[in-house]
């Protein structure tokens, strides 16, 4: 009674926020992510190893949570990966899609698309309050997709007509998603007439994006990459080592610069159709990067 399973991680090119307000996201699978291994035993509860998540207690309810969906009482549960825990690269997500994965083999039952949305919603609920769903969607899926939360969430296809050369640059500072969201949501509150109207150019340039990838117009993407995170960093999303990242970048060369996932901290992109000077770049100024071929 073993079961194995593995989810990518994901980036989101446009529209992140955004997207919990109800406007479309541009969101793509990395070419990394997490594996969990389940292996069912007789007594005992969840003996847990998983050495990127820290001591977050949040892990072994949402273990438990996942586990118990399939009757799984009982198991000892492994998860190795790539993606930092915190990091703005979808590893909450791709953790509750690897693990019912691997708890659907372990237990001989099958999974649908829908039961694995529903398990990833509930997962990112715990992590996160109020997710929109578009991590869980892009890492069960893999690809690219233009989404619009629900319910039901709408995911269009986006067919890259290139692939999209992507660095990802790792601040290292670990932050909540949670924080983040509510502190958008209560500007919006406050000064509905100040806020929205950049959420709205948020969901724009994510739609627009769309079309840029499908044309394989990188200029034009990275265009939009940059005037989103000027917008991201004017609703207050952004932090120094982001900054850094996304001024190193640009400096090397990058088509475009910005935060993505929740900001003030987790990783920032780069649309480098030449990687190497901007991983350098990247690198110099103190940070962890990596190349990822998005398509
Ligand atoms: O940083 P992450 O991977 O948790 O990404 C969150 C994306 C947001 O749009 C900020 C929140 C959401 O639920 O869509």
């Amino acid at each position: 009674m073993r079961g194995h399973g593995g989810a990518p991680g994901k980036i989101i090119l446009l529209g992140e926020h955004a997207v919990v307000f109800g406007e479309p996201a541009l969101a793509a699978s990395l070419p990394f992510g997490l594996e969990a291994t389940v292996e069912v035993r007789a007594a005992g509860g969840f003996a847990i190893d998983a050495p990127t998540a820290g001591d977050d207690p949040r892990v072994a309810e949402a273990v438990a949570e996942i586990a118990g969906y399939f009757g799984i009482l009982h198991a000892s549960v492994g998860l190795r990966g790539e993606l930092p825990a915190g990091g703005g690269l979808g590893s909450s997500a791709a953790f509750a899609v690897a693990l019912a994965r691997a708890c659907a083999e372990a237990s001989g039952q099958p999974l649908s698309p829908t039961q694995l949305d529903v398990i990833g919603l509930a997962s990112e609920r715990r992590f996160h309050g109020t997710p929109s769903g578009v991590d869980h969607s892009v890492c069960a899926r893999g690809g690219i997709w233009l989404y619009r939360r629900g319910p039901p969430p709408l995911l269009t296809p986006v067919k890259a007509s290139r692939a999209l050369p992507i660095v990802v640059g790792l601040t290292g500072r670990k932050r909540r998603t949670r924080g983040p969201v509510a502190s958008l949501g209560e500007k919006i509150e406050r000064d509905p007439n100040r806020w929205r109207p950049l959420v709205a150019r948020l969901g724009a340039l994510a739609e627009g994006g769309a079309r840029d990838v499908e044309a394989g117009s990188l200029e034009a993407l990275g265009a939009k990459m940059n005037e989103a995170h000027g917008v991201l960093a004017e609703c207050e999303l952004s932090c120094e080592s982001l900054e850094l990242i996304v001024q190193a970048a640009r400096r090397a060369g990058a088509l475009g610069a910005k935060l993505t996932g929740a900001g003030q901290g987790g990783a920032a992109i780069a649309l480098a159709p030449d990687p190497a000077p901007v991983l350098a770049a990247i690198r110099a100024a103190g940070f962890e990067a990596r190349f990822a071929e998005i398509r």
